[in-house]
């Protein structure tokens, strides 16, 4: 059975492009094979640096995912910290990396370039991540295609690995969902953290009315025709209604008469009913705080029971005890 491995940083609440993006897609793999999927919480380390917050932000991804539909009876969910060989590994992958081809990954320059402090865990943020991957043995590697290079670096430091010492390691093949759609953003641009024109996937009631309410859309009058092809209103409700509900709403934008206030209070509808059961699952497992905690640390004693395994090769093929 294939290996499948992922890793979700705690960041900050988890939003609408978060879970169509890399939450639905990781609940619809862990049927596929044998789901490793974990909080990267010493990941996080390089930008978060209040330890209340990280602490916070990691147990809360593990309710939102778990309440989204991870099924800790397939997935092994576990906090990246719980299985420290990983900083090991990491260790020793160091000694097969150049500094010169850290410093020319887009991902740092990017962190360095938005005022992220350049600092040595934030150069080496690759080198953790492909320990991640190789401890595991992982044979896929869903990611978004902002990783795609991460995934490029796994491969040559594991390449390097193997010539010097032998076949240690599996190679690992980067799974970039094309298909999965870019999920807009407030502004109509990619939904991201950091530009801040996030919906939270959790955001319910009058929070939730609110902040859709600053979704961007143009200034035709309410009773004019409306064109749906470009509108934001419009790509989100496709992720949440039915086919006919789509086509019914484009009708009435068509037709005039229908304000994207009218729009807004359908996407609202469409979510509420979506994510319904996401939510009451959420509110049980908060206020079951004991039951998550045993959740990961059951999960965290069979990744570190397999991560040993590999660690034992990778120390022998290398020369330590
Ligand atoms: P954020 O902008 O929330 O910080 P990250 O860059 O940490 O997002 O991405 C975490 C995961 O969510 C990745 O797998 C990424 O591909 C996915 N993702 C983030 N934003 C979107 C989006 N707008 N549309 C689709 N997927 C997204
Ligand atoms: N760097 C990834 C991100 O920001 C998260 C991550 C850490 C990861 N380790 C990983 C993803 C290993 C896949 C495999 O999205």
């Amino acid at each position: 059975m294939k290996t499948i491995l992922t890793g979700i940083q705690p960041s900050g609440e988890l939003t609408l492009g978060n879970y169509f993006g890399a939450v639905v897609p990781a609940v619809a793999l862990q049927e596929q094979g044998s789901a490793y999927y974990f909080l990267a919480d010493y990941h996080a380390l390089t930008t978060v640096h209040e330890p209340g917050t990280l602490r916070d932000w990691t147990f809360q991804l593990a309710v939102d995912l778990l309440a989204a539909g991870i099924d800790p009876a397939r997935a092994t969910l576990f906090r990246q910290s719980d299985v420290p060989e990983v900083c090991e590994l990491q260790w020793v992958l160091q000694n097969v990396v150049n500094v010169g081809f850290l410093q020319m990954g887009h991902s740092y320059k990017d962190k360095v370039a938005k005022g992220v402090a350049p600092s040595s865990a934030l150069l080496c943020y690759p080198v953790l991540m492909a320990a991640d991957i190789l401890l595991y043995d992982a044979d896929e590697v869903p990611v978004g295609k902002d990783q795609q290079q991460h995934l490029e670096f796994t491969r040559q430091f594991a390449r390097s690995f193997n010539h010097r010492y032998g076949e240690v390691f599996r190679m690992p093949d980067a799974i970039i969902s094309e298909s999965a759609a870019v999920v807009p953003g407030l502004d109509g641009g990619k939904m991201s953290k950091s530009v801040g024109n996030t919906i939270p996937l959790f955001l319910e009631g009058k929070a939730l009315k609110k902040r859709l309410g600053k979704i961007v859309t143009d200034a035709t009058p309410l009773e004019e025709p409306k064109d749906p092809s470009d509108c934001t209103i419009v790509k989100l409700y496709r992720l949440f209604a039915s086919e006919a509900q789509v086509a019914e709403m484009e009708s009435n934008y068509r037709g005039g008469d229908y304000g994207y206030g009218h729009a807004k209070v359908a996407l609202k509808e469409a979510m509420d009913e979506h994510l319904a059961p996401l939510r009451a699952r959420r509110a049980e497992l908060m206020a079951k705080p004991e039951h998550v905690e045993a959740v990961l640390a059951e999960a965290a004693e069979r990744a570190r029971e397999r991560a040993q395994a590999v660690m034992q090769r990778v120390r022998r093929a290398c020369g330590l005890r």
